[in-house]
C-alpha cells in the first residue's frame, strides 16, 4: 500500500514536467529535439550568418557528438557529413553552442552555393540515442540588384534607381548608393530607391547600391544622359590673318551625347562633312561664311564663322585718262587700277627706264607736259600682303598745233614754188616746139584731140572724181558693172578719209592719178597718155 502511494504521488509529479515540456514549444519526441531561431534565412552574398538553435534529448543520455550538416540524406558511412570537416566550410563555419543545449552555429562570408537547408546532429552513447533537427534551417543567399526605369535617359528627365534583392529587405535597411564608387550621400533615397530628379549630363555614370551594414555592393547599372549638341564652337588654325596659299583648318566641336555629327556649309552648299575641315591652299574666293552644322537624334545647332583670305594685288592696270596722244602744254593723268585684300596702302608710279619712282598715289597727273614726258609708265600696287606691277602705258607727247601750222604752211609755199616752176617750164618747152615742127604739131593737136574727144568725160572725172556728182556721171556713161565700180567707190571713199585741211592740194593730184590708174587697166600706153592730159587738164 505504502508502496503504491509513493508511486501515486511520483504520478502526481508527472503533469508539472509534461507542462514544463510543453512549454518549450519544439518537438518533445521523446525527450528530443532541435529548436531554431526560424526555419530560413535570407543572406546578402558575403555577410556572416549566425543560425540560433537549442536542442533537447531525453534524461539518461550523454552527448557524444554535435555537429551540423547540409543534408538529410545518410552517407555510405550510415551517417550525415560533419560540415566542420568539409573543406569548403571547414574555415567558415564556428560552432558557437558553449552552453548546454546551445547549437547556435556561425557561417561567414556566405556564398550563393551556401544556399541549402542546414540540420544540427546530435549522437548520444546509447545505441539508438541519435536525432537531427530536420526539417532544419534553410539559408538563401542573394545578391544585390540595381535596377533602372531607363538606361538612356534624356537630360532634364527623371530617372529610379531600386535596389533589389531576393531578400525581402526591410524597411529598416539603409541603403548606400554610388556612382563610379563614389558615394552618393547626399542624394535622398526613398526605401531602397533613388530618384535623380531632372538629370544633368554629369550625372552619367554607373551606379550600384549597397546595403548599410553589409560587405556586398550591388551590379552596376549604367546610366547615360543623352542630351541635343550644345552650340558648335568653331577654331581657325592658324588664326590670325589668312593669306593666299595658307592650309586652313576649320574645327568644330560641340557637345552632344551620342556624339554630333558635324557637317560645313559654305551659304547653303555643303562643302565637307566631319569635324575639321581642311582647307588646302587658300584662294581669295575661298572668302566667306562658313557654318559648322552639329546634329544628333536630339535636334541640330549652327555656328558660323567668316574668311577673309588676304592676298596681294592683282590685275593691276594702269590707264590714260583720254586719249594717249598729248599735246605739248596739256596735262595728263594716269590711273592705276587693282584688286586685292586688303586694299592697297601704296601705290607707285615708274617710268620705264629710270630708276628712281616718279610719284605715288593711285593716280599721276603730269601738268604742262612737254615732250621729255613722253615714254612708257607704269605702275606699282603694295599691300601688306604683297605688291604687284602693271604693265606699261605709253605716253607720247606731240609737237604743239602752232608749230604743226607753221610746219604745214611752209610746206604749201615750198610746194607753190615747184607748181609755178613747173608750169613756166611747161610753157617753155610748148613755145620751142611751136617754133620748130608744124607737121608734129598737127599730130600732137591730133593726139591731143583725141584724147580730149575720146576722154573728155574721163578729164572731166578727174576733177569729179573729188566731188560725188561727177564720179556718178563716170560710172554710167563708161557702163561699168557695179563690181568693178566698187573699188572705185573705195577709192573714192579713201581720197576723201586721207584729205586733210591743210593737205588737200597735194593729196588731190595725187589721187587723180591714181584714179586714173584704175579706170584703165586695159592699156597701160594709154593710160600713159592720159597721164599727160591730166596733168593738163589738172593745170587748167
Ligand atoms: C540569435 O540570438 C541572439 C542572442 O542570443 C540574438 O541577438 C539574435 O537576434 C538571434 N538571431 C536570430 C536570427 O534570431
Ligand atoms: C524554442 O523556440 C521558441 C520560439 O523561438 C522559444 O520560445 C523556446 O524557448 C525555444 N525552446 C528551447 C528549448 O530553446
Ligand atoms: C530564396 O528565396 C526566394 C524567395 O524568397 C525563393 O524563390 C528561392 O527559391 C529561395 N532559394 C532557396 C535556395 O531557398
Ligand atoms: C562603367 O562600367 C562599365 C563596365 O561595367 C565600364 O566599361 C565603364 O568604363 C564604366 N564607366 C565608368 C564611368 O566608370
Ligand atoms: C569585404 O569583402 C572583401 C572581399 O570580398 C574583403 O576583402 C573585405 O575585407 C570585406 N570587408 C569587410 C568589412 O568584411
Ligand atoms: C590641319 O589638320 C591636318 C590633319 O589633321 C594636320 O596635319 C595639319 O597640321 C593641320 N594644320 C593646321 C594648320 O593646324
Ligand atoms: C578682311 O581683312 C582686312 C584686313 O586684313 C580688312 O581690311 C577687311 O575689311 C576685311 N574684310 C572683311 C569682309 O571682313
Ligand atoms: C610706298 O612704297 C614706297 C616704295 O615701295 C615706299 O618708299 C613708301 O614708304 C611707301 N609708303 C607707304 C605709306 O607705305
Ligand atoms: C630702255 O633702255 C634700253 C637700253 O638701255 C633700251 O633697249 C630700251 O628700248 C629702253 N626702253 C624704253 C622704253 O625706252
Ligand atoms: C619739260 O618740262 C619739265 C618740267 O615739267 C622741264 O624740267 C623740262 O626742262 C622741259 N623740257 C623741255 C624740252 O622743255
Amino acid at each position: 500500500m505504502l508502496e503504491f502511494r509513493h508511486i501515486r504521488s511520483r504520478m502526481a509529479l508527472l503533469p508539472l514536467i509534461f507542462l514544463l515540456m510543453i512549454q518549450g514549444v519544439y518537438s518533445a519526441d521523446d525527450g528530443w529535439g532541435v529548436n531554431y531561431s526560424s526555419s530560413s534565412i535570407c543572406a546578402l552574398k558575403g555577410s556572416t550568418v549566425i543560425i540560433n538553435c537549442t536542442y533537447e534529448y531525453p534524461t539518461g543520455h550523454q552527448i557524444m557528438k554535435v555537429f551540423w550538416t547540409n543534408t538529410d540524406v545518410r552517407q555510405p558511412n550510415n551517417d550525415f557529413p560533419d560540415l566542420s570537416e568539409d573543406s569548403e566550410y571547414s574555415q567558415r563555419i564556428q560552432y558557437l553552442g558553449v552552453k548546454h543545449h546551445d547549437c547556435t552555429m556561425r557561417l561567414t562570408d556566405v556564398r550563393q552555393t551556401d544556399s541549402h537547408e542546414y540540420y544540427f546532429r546530435l549522437t548520444t552513447y546509447k545505441p539508438d540515442g541519435k536525432w537531427i533537427g530536420a526539417p532544419g534551417v534553410t539559408l538563401n543567399i542573394t545578391d544585390l540588384q540595381l535596377e533602372s526605369s531607363g538606361e538612356r535617359v534624356i537630360e532634364g528627365h527623371s530617372v529610379t534607381l531600386t535596389c533589389k534583392s531576393r531578400c525581402s529587405l526591410t524597411d529598416r535597411s539603409t541603403f548606400i548608393w554610388f556612382k563610379n564608387t563614389q558615394s552618393l550621400s547626399e542624394r535622398t533615397d526613398r526605401n531602397n530607391q533613388l530618384i535623380l530628379q531632372s538629370v544633368r549630363r554629369e550625372d552619367t555614370g554607373n551606379y550600384s547600391c549597397a546595403v548599410q551594414g553589409h560587405n556586398l555592393t550591388s551590379t552596376h547599372q549604367y546610366i547615360n544622359v543623352i542630351y541635343a549638341p550644345d552650340k558648335p564652337v568653331i577654331s581657325v588654325n592658324p588664326s590670325g590673318e589668312i593669306k593666299e596659299g595658307d592650309s586652313v583648318n576649320l574645327t568644330c566641336s560641340s557637345d552632344a551625347n551620342p556624339p554630333a555629327e558635324i557637317s560645313w556649309f559654305k551659304g547653303e552648299t555643303s562643302v565637307a562633312s566631319g569635324q575639321t575641315y581642311i582647307i588646302s591652299k587658300i584662294r581669295s574666293d575661298h572668302s566667306g561664311e562658313y557654318k559648322c552644322k552639329s546634329i544628333n537624334e536630339l535636334g541640330h545647332k549652327y555656328s558660323a564663322v567668316t574668311l577673309n583670305v588676304s592676298y596681294p594685288p592683282k590685275k593691276v592696270t594702269a590707264s590714260i585718262i583720254g586719249s594717249g596722244e598729248i599735246m605739248e602744254g596739256d596735262s595728263v593723268t594716269l590711273t592705276c587700277s587693282s584688286e586685292s585684300n586688303p586694299p592697297v596702302h601704296n601705290y607707285t608710279w615708274f617710268k620705264v627706264n629710270k630708276t628712281s619712282s616718279v610719284g605715288s598715289g593711285q593716280t599721276y597727273s603730269i601738268t604742262n607736259i612737254n615732250s621729255s614726258h613722253s615714254g612708257w609708265f607704269y605702275c606699282e600696287a603694295q599691300n601688306e600682303v604683297g605688291s604687284q606691277r602693271s604693265v606699261a602705258v605709253s605716253v607720247t607727247v606731240l609737237h604743239s598745233y602752232y608749230n604743226l601750222l607753221l610746219g604745214i604752211t611752209l610746206g604749201c609755199g615750198a610746194l607753190f614754188i615747184v607748181i609755178i616752176i613747173i608750169i613756166l617750164f611747161i610753157i617753155r618747152r610748148k613755145q620751142k616746139d611751136a617754133k620748130t615742127e608744124d607737121t608734129v604739131g598737127n599730130q600732137q593737136g591730133d593726139l591731143y584731140c583725141n584724147v580730149h574727144a575720146s576722154e573728155s568725160a574721163h578729164c572731166e572725172d578727174h576733177y569729179s572724181s573729188v566731188t560725188p556728182k561727177g564720179h556718178r556721171t563716170d560710172q554710167t556713161s563708161a557702163g561699168k558693172t557695179p563690181e568693178s565700180g566698187d573699188p572705185e567707190e573705195i577709192q573714192y571713199a579713201s581720197v576723201h578719209h586721207h584729205a586733210t585741211k591743210e593737205m588737200k592740194s597735194s593729196e588731190e593730184i595725187d589721187n587723180t592719178y591714181d584714179n586714173i590708174r584704175n579706170y584703165k587697166p586695159d592699156a597701160a600706153v594709154r593710160s600713159n597718155v592720159e597721164e599727160t592730159s591730166v596733168i593738163y587738164s589738172s593745170v587748167k
